[in-house]
């Protein structure tokens, strides 16, 4: 029997699905042959001599020193596409928020408490909505930074919806390319991509190289008015430059799954608490394999997603 010692929010209900005859799942267990987290911080976190493995239930590592890990022969794993669907709703939302009055229509509906009667609500309505015109999706250009699991989900149901779609990824692999719909413009250069999109929107992960990959040079060159959607990791974009972008009435709204305190309460910036993966499924997706990739490991010596 195997014992792994879960953090919180790992989904208990998706560990108990499968293989409990073969492990035992506790976050206060005692000697711990693997870890099983979701955005608890081990940086710097002295392991057990007991742990053999850690697996990340989600796709990034941010929080996990793998290097570290792997010197100890700590082996760390992640769960690639475990939570992809969750990221592509949350994103479409983003998209549609940004595009049409949902918001603010929304906050000024509720704003009329003092009113009592419905018709005369209804004239006022009939009066103001014009305030809270947007734009549509269909036939506007979606440009998708990292085409993984994410990216070319994002792509499939950004074409149902009648958009162009024009992709960029440095590090495309073989099979991401072949899961690519056919459609999908894939673009020499960053550059290229932000030039021709009225959406842009990042899925890499949060490494030396994308640092801040959108930053006050790369936002002149995306189209005036373009909406820039980051539900990736924080550090990708220089949030200090877009609100310096949005001020300068360039870029036209910003999107995000990170607020910082310069994003807050701003008419142009919809920042969510990071919940791209928090839906019931996903959490459930990414517990099951996080542990099935533990159990391989533990039982068989197999890896998968290290
Ligand atoms: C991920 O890396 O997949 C997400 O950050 C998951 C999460 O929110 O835990």
């Amino acid at each position: 029997m195997f014992k792994i010692k879960t953090y919180n929010t790992i989904s208990i209900k998706g560990l108990s699905r499968f293989g409990r005859d073969k492990y035992e799942v506790a976050s206060d267990i005692g000697s711990p042959d693997a870890y099983i987290l979701r955005s608890h911080k081990l940086q710097g976190e002295a392991l057990p001599a007991s742990v053999k493995a850690v697996a990340r239930a989600g796709a990034g590592t941010n929080n996990v020193p793998v290097a570290e890990y792997t010197k100890l022969g700590v082996v760390v794993f992640n769960s690639p596409g475990a939570n992809a669907n969750a990221v592509k709703e949350l994103v479409l939302t983003g998209m549609l928020l940004g595009s049409r009055g949902i918001l603010p229509g929304m906050a000024y509906v509720n704003g009329l408490t003092h009113m009592t009667d419905a018709e005369e609500m209804s004239k006022l309505l009939e009066k103001e909505k014009s305030n809270f015109a947007g734009f549509e999706l269909q036939g506007k250009t979606l440009g998708i930074v990292g085409l993984g699991a994410i990216g070319s989900m994002i792509a499939d149901a950004a074409l149902a919806l009648g958009m162009n779609v024009v992709g960029f990824d440095p590090a495309l692999s073989v099979e991401a390319a072949w899961r690519l719909p056919n459609q999908v413009s894939k673009m020499e250069n960053l550059q290229s991509l932000l030039a021709r999109a009225d959406y842009v929107t990042l899925h890499v992960p949060a490494i030396d190289a994308t640092k801040h990959m959108i930053n006050a040079d790369t936002l002149k060159v995306m189209k005036k008015g373009s909406v820039l959607l980051n539900f990736a990791r924080e550090a990708i974009v220089d949030a200090h430059a877009v609100v310096e972008s949005l001020d300068a009435g360039h870029l036209g709204k910003y999107i995000c799954d990170f607020p910082e305190p310069i994003l807050l309460n701003r008419p142009d910036v919809y920042a969510m608490p990071h919940i791209g993966a928090s839906t019931e499924e996903a959490e459930e997706n990414c517990a099951i394999m996080a542990a099935d990739q533990l159990m391989d490991y533990l039982e068989n010596g197999n890896i998968k997603n290290s």
